[in-house]
């Protein structure tokens, strides 16, 4: 079976998650796409839902396969969010923004009871970093951003090439929210969690794709079947509390 096809097997098994009156936030990239299809198939088969999209790309895709969509200003609270990643590890940390959508991602999974992560199984690794690290920067002194970045992550041991992403054109490429993202060749990221907040710490940062202690279900299709690996976190609502 292909890498795509396990995207599709595990869009299908999260789908059936689906509960009839959930407000739903939906990713972004190819397997948050299958999702949106196959969502897409069970409200035209009458089941009712509200959506929010973490990219205009989703928005548009779901609404044509007529998925009502909303906004975080309208549905500020989410009950169970689906998404995919680049990389996830064993204690369902993970590397995402290979699609550019970090920065909404983020904040829609944290407007979310629960975090669903679809994923094939080549994005399972033990330890983050083969993907580089997408990190949306704000346009305004993107040099001195990337030395501040390229200074604090080498204080966590995170050395290696920093590019600003491009489009196929070779123009810079803009993400939703106007920012560029840069691509960070970082190789081995032992403490994902040190990182983030070292990240924090650059102005011009606004956020990175490190995404530490936010899924709550991994769903992995391999070869060997589609699996569910939980998080022993507890809700979100409940570290509020
Ligand atoms: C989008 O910005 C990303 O975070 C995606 O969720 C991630 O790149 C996974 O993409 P695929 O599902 O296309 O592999």
């Amino acid at each position: 079976m292909s890498a795509d096809e396990h995207k599709k097997m595990a869009a299908m098994r999260a789908v059936e998650m689906v509960e009839p009156g959930m407000r739903i936030g939906l990713g972004t990239g190819s397997t948050a796409a299958h999702f949106v299809a196959l969502l897409g198939a069970r409200v035209n088969a009458g089941l009712s839902v509200i959506c929010v999209p973490t990219s205009e790309e989703t928005r548009k895709f779901g609404e044509s396969r007529g998925i009502k969509m909303s906004t975080l200003e309208d549905e500020p609270e989410l009950d169970i969010t689906f998404d995919g990643a680049d990389e996830i590890d064993g204690d369902l940390n993970m590397i995402k923004g290979g699609g550019g959508a970090l920065l909404r991602e983020k904040i829609v999974a944290m407007a979310s009871d629960r975090v669903v992560i679809m994923v094939d199984e080549s994005k399972l690794v033990d330890t983050l970093g083969a993907f580089k690290l997408p990190v949306e920067v704000v346009q305004f002194g993107l040099a001195v951003t990337i030395d501040m970045i390229e200074a604090l992550a080498a204080d966590c041991g995170c050395e290696g090439e920093i590019a600003l992403r491009k489009t196929a054109g070779g123009e810079p490429f803009v993400t939703d929210n106007g920012n560029f993202i840069l691509d960070c060749d970082f190789g081995q990221i032992e403490d994902a969690e040190e990182l983030e907040d070292a990240l924090r710490y650059v102005p011009g940062v606004v956020e990175s794709g490190l995404f530490v202690d936010i899924c709550d279900v991994a769903i992995v299709s391999g070869d060997d079947g589609v699996r569910l690996i939980e998080s022993e976190r507890e809700d979100r609502g409940d570290d509020e509390a």
